[in-house]
């Protein structure tokens, strides 16, 4: 890719009060028609939830575990990212209709701008959540070094716009709380990052029986092991090494960058949880959704 990508546009746009990079904007209705099939699985996540962990455990349990095929290609081709469109390469949606089914796909998207086509094929989605602290450290780190993004300015900076909801894809609040708030009306499996920590055979096992599947033992250790930080980390086709540094530079930080729960101590001054812990429990009252910040 990198000739064409020499040259990245990181500017944003808006649709309905939502930032998104302004490619997206310009197709957006090519974007909002976009004709879901029955039997697509999407992933849905706010930004730095752990998507690609999940887009690997996925696209593995499709795969009755064969590591070899999930290896075909880069994350980011073989799971189209239905509202990118990073230009000159084709779109998000370009790419899912040239997709033989069943197709497994990504999205950012807060539950409003979903396009309705989902719904209506009652497609099944599987939303990864993550706490917000520590969304909010692994999305300062992305911006710094995914060029198709705003820079995200200092730390101190980037708090006050992450909790007023200003960055890429809009606030954490809005998407999870949105979210949460469907899970009953559609076929959602709603899973937590801190949870895959905790046990992620637990966790992947109730993936396996939301789609339909019932491995063996041997099939969920090559899930386990090939989905592991450590794994993912070290392979190139999902580590995000294949794109050329114009893109995502991976010498500011790179893609796996630690994969904890809890990394937001090393970076929330105590001033800064007051004010957070603040405004959180304001912004959470009324859900019955209860995230953990530590392991
Ligand atoms: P950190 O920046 O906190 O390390 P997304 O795929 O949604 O962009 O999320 C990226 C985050 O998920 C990063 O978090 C990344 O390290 C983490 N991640 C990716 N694969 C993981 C895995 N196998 N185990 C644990 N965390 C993983």
């Amino acid at each position: 890719f990198s000739e064409e990508l020499e040259i990245v546009d990181n500017k944003m746009g808006e649709v309905q009060g939502v930032p998104l990079p302004e490619a997206t904007c310009e197709i957006w209705e090519q974007i909002y028609n976009f004709q879901a099939r029955e039997d697509d699985i999407l992933i849905s996540t706010y930004p730095k939830a752990g998507t690609t962990w999940m887009q690997e455990i996925v696209d593995l349990i499709m795969l009755d575990g064969d590591v070899k095929k999930s290896m075909r290609s880069p994350c980011f081709v073989k799971v189209p990212f239905i509202e990118l469109y990073p230009k000159p390469m084709p779109s998000g949606v370009q790419a899912a209709n040239a997709m033989e089914s069943p197709r497994l796909l990504k999205t950012h998207l807060p539950t409003q701008l979903l396009p309705p086509s989902f719904w209506e094929k009652n497609v099944k989605v599987i939303y990864v959540a993550r706490n917000m602290k520590d969304c909010m450290v692994s999305y300062f780190h992305f911006q710094r070094m995914n060029q198709a993004l705003p820079h995200p300015g200092t730390w101190n900076e980037y708090f006050s716009k992450f909790t007023a909801g200003n960055v890429p894809w809009g606030g954490w609040f809005d998407h999870v709380i949105g979210w949460w708030k469907i899970k009953d009306k559609h076929q959602i499996l709603f899973v937590f990052y801190e949870d895959i920590i905790e046990d992620s055979r637990r966790e992947i096992q109730k993936v396996v029986k939301f789609l339909g599947e019932d491995f063996s033992e041997d099939v969920v250790q090559k899930i386990l092991q090939h989905t592991s930080f450590k794994a993912m980390k070290s392979n190139p086709m999902a580590n995000f090494t294949s794109l050329p540094e114009s893109v995502f530079d991976q010498s500011v930080t790179s893609f796996m960058r630690k994969g904890v729960v809890g990394d937001w101590r090393n970076h929330f001054t105590v001033a800064q949880d007051e004010i957070f812990e603040k405004e959180y429990w304001r912004r959470m009252e009324g859900t019955n959704l209860t995230f953990r910040t530590q392991q």
